[in-house]
């Protein structure tokens, strides 16, 4: 029990660990020498850290002898020397238990449930013998995040994969059917060939949207440079939409301050991209005829932005800015009349490829689900926020502030 001996040496009266007397063994009480540096070095690591003693053939006896205080936070152990199965009951994490007081390494995933799910990740090395029995040593990883990420890799690549296939395969049907039947009637290889047109068209939207996605997220940690009139770039959007908003005869209402009064710092390219989103989809999902607002507001906290102002709406933070205290903001409003969106649905709209199911946008030219995902990382890079009102059947406005730029207290 050497190795044991140095990591912990007996215990002493201030020791504050909730492990407080080991069966059998004298009280703690009494004074003896102060905890070993390699003790504070194990009882201070992040994960947690176990040793257990006893005999794989009598499971009752197996005994946690030390854990550290990650241990002691995630298990309920009272008392030093307690039996195992009253902290832990994981069948695969016990069989890696036994493994190791066996003399073989062992390792096994354990998921906590609870409000906070969590998947540790419980690798077992043999520590010799002890006084009664064999040492074995439990260390846990937290590997939530890691799991986590993988699967949204995993979900990625799968919708991915699925929205390219869609038109790819009307493609290949549609060369099927011109090079079979149809391929002397004029008349229906015209047609064909522009829905042919319309889902290359949009797999190349697909394939522009993902790029730029994936090259919004590799800059954003870089603060952006450079400066902008949020109401001239919105006049700029607006003008190269309006084929679009012919198209359905949409009536536009503008209200804008006067030039300069809503300078934010950004960069120009991205801050048109969410403004041309918010607006493309106010446009795609209105009615023809309906009313279109567009409103930029001028410097003003973060407190007085996007108060609900229709009272059967419901309103979402999609994104809250990073440090808004005495930082004043910029606002873009575009409020639509068009079909609105499901409360439940709100929380949802800025996942990639995110599509609210049983709005009609327009066949071939229906969205690819990613707009909403960029203007959230673009608004996110200019330590922006970004909000959602909607009450379904009336329409929905979504609301993005930028900091202001240039003045003292927006300078960090
Ligand atoms: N103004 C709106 N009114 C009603 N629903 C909306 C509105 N804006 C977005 N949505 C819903 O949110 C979903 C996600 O929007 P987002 O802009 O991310 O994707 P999209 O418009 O479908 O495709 P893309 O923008 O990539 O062409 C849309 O598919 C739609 O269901
Ligand atoms: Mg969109």
């Amino acid at each position: 029990m050497s190795i044991l001996n140095t990591l912990w040496p007996r215990r002493t009266a201030e020791a504050s660990s909730p492990i407080v007397a080991r069966p059998g063994e004298a009280s703690p009480a009494a004074p003896t020498e102060p905890p070993g540096p390699f003790r504070t070095l194990v009882e201070s690591l992040p994960d947690p850290v176990l040793v257990i003693e006893g005999d794989p053939s009598e499971p009752a006896a197996r005994r946690i002898i030390f854990a550290n205080a990650a241990a002691r936070v995630l298990f309920p152990i009272r008392v030093e020397g307690a039996r195992l199965l009253t902290a832990l009951r994981h069948p695969e994490v016990l069989e890696a238990v036994d493994e190791a007081l066996l003399g073989a390494a062992g390792e096994a995933v354990m998921e906590t449930g609870g409000a906070q799910e969590r998947v540790w990740a419980a690798q077992t090395r043999p520590l010799g013998r002890g006084d009664s029995g064999g040492l074995a040593l439990l260390t846990l990883r937290d590997e939530t995040d890691v799991r986590r990420a993988e699967r949204m890799r995993v979900d990625f690549l799968a919708n991915a994969s699925h929205e390219l296939r869609t038109p790819l395969a009307s493609l290949s049907g549609f060369i099927e059917t011109l090079r079979g039947h149809a391929r002397d009637d004029p008349d229906a290889r015209e047609k064909f060939l522009g829905i042919m047109q319309a889902q290359a068209e949009r797999m190349a939207r697909l394939i522009d949207d993902l790029l730029s996605l994936s090259r919004i997220e590799l800059n954003e940690h870089i603060a952006p440079a450079g400066r902008l009139d949020l109401a001239l770039a919105a006049t700029d959007v607006l003008d190269a939409l309006v084929p679009l908003v012919r198209e359905k005869s949409l009536q536009v209402e503008i209200a804008f301050p006067e030039k300069g009064a809503a300078d934010v710092e950004g960069d120009r390219d991205q801050i048109l991209q969410v403004i041309q989103n918010l607006i493309e989809n106010a446009v795609k999902y209105s009615p023809a005829q309906a009313v279109l607002s567009i409103e930029v507001l001028p410097d003003r906290p973060d407190e007085s932005i996007a108060l609900p102002r229709d009272p059967r709406a419901t309103r979402i933070t999609l994104l809250a800015p990073d440090r808004p205290q005495n930082r004043r903001f910029a606002v873009i409003r575009v409020t639509d009349h068009g079909p609105g969106i499901p409360r439940d649905r709100l929380p949802r709209l800025t996942e990639r490829f995110y599509r609210v199911e049983g709005q009609k946008s327009g066949g071939a030219r229906a969205g690819t689900g990613l707009g909403l995902a960029i203007v959230k990382h673009i608004v996110n890079r200019h330590r922006g926020g970004m909000a959602v009102e909607s009450a379904e059947g009336h329409g929905a406005s979504f609301t993005v502030w930028l900091p202001v730029a240039n003045t003292k207290d927006n300078l960090s």
